[in-house]
């Protein structure tokens, strides 16, 4: 399997306390799967220390193949990672939710007017056109998320974590987003707690627990079998457990 994400052994500390240990994962070319488990398990630090804004304590990460042994490994490739932080405020660098939309793209040296036409066309597929000159802080939670996830796939990464993408979305938003992120062709992870949303999207389901990671559920496991007088078949969907 060509992954774009691989993770070996991993541990991970904040001052001397473990975070957690022993995570194995793959995350295979354009699979989508979520991670759960309780509060204050780890999560946000996994997908923190996949994207190099926090340093492991043991294990190795590799991503697209590469080995992430430090900090620079990440620069060539951090244009392909896109981040959804679990609280949105953090993403913003513009007053007006238009230009923080079109932010990345300026800064990539995309033109003027070719950064517009993106913006415009990311906020329709959002259906957030309404916010496109509104202060990014008078936005309510929901619309603060959904302007933060425009930034964030504007920049078309080839690999997306998500944390906790629905807080705040109304549920006709929800089902909106599983939408969009059920038919977009990257690798995903999405961290929530929000199960009917994760089944609409992800391919698999882990969950992060002091053991490690498990696989919880595989939604798109087909199993070659055969029973009464059919031939061998597979079934589109069934679950582990
Ligand atoms: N920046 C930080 N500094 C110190 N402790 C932190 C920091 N971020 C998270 N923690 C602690 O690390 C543990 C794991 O947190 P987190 O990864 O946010 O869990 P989850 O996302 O599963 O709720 C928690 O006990 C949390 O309080
Ligand atoms: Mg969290």
């Amino acid at each position: 399997m060509s992954c774009s994400v691989e993770l070996t052994n991993l541990s991970f500390k904040r001052l001397d306390r473990e975070i957690f240990s022993g995570i194995n994962l793959q995350v295979g070319h354009k699979e989508k799967i979520a991670i759960i488990g309780p509060n204050g398990c780890g999560k946000t630090s996994l997908l923190e220390c996949v994207a190099g804004l926090e340093k492991i304590d043991g294990g190795e990460i590799r991503l697209f193949h590469k080995h992430m042994a430090s900090m620079e490994d990440y620069e060539p490739i951090r244009v392909k990672i896109g981040y959804l932080l679990q609280d949105a405020d953090n993403h913003f660098l513009c007053p007006i939710v238009e230009d923080d939309i079109a932010f990345s793209l300026l800064a990539a040296g995309v033109d003027r007017s070719e950064a517009q036409e993106r913006t415009l066309a990311m906020m329709r597929e959002l259906d957030i056109e309404n916010l496109r000159g509104k202060v990014v802080y008078h936005l309510s939670g929901g619309e603060k998320k959904l302007a933060a996830l425009a930034g964030v796939l504007i920049k078309e990464p080839s690999l997306l974590l998500l944390d906790e993408p629905t807080n705040a979305l109304d549920y006709a938003y929800q089902l909106r987003l599983a939408e969009i992120l059920a038919k977009l062709d990257k690798s995903v992870i999405i961290v929530s707690h929000n199960q009917e949303f994760i089944e609409r999207v992800v391919d698999k389901i882990y969950t992060l627990s002091s053991g490690g990671l498990t696989l919880a559920a595989n939604l798109r496991l087909e199993i070659l079998h055969s029973h009464g007088d059919l031939p061998p078949h597979t079934h589109p969907h069934s679950h582990l457990s």
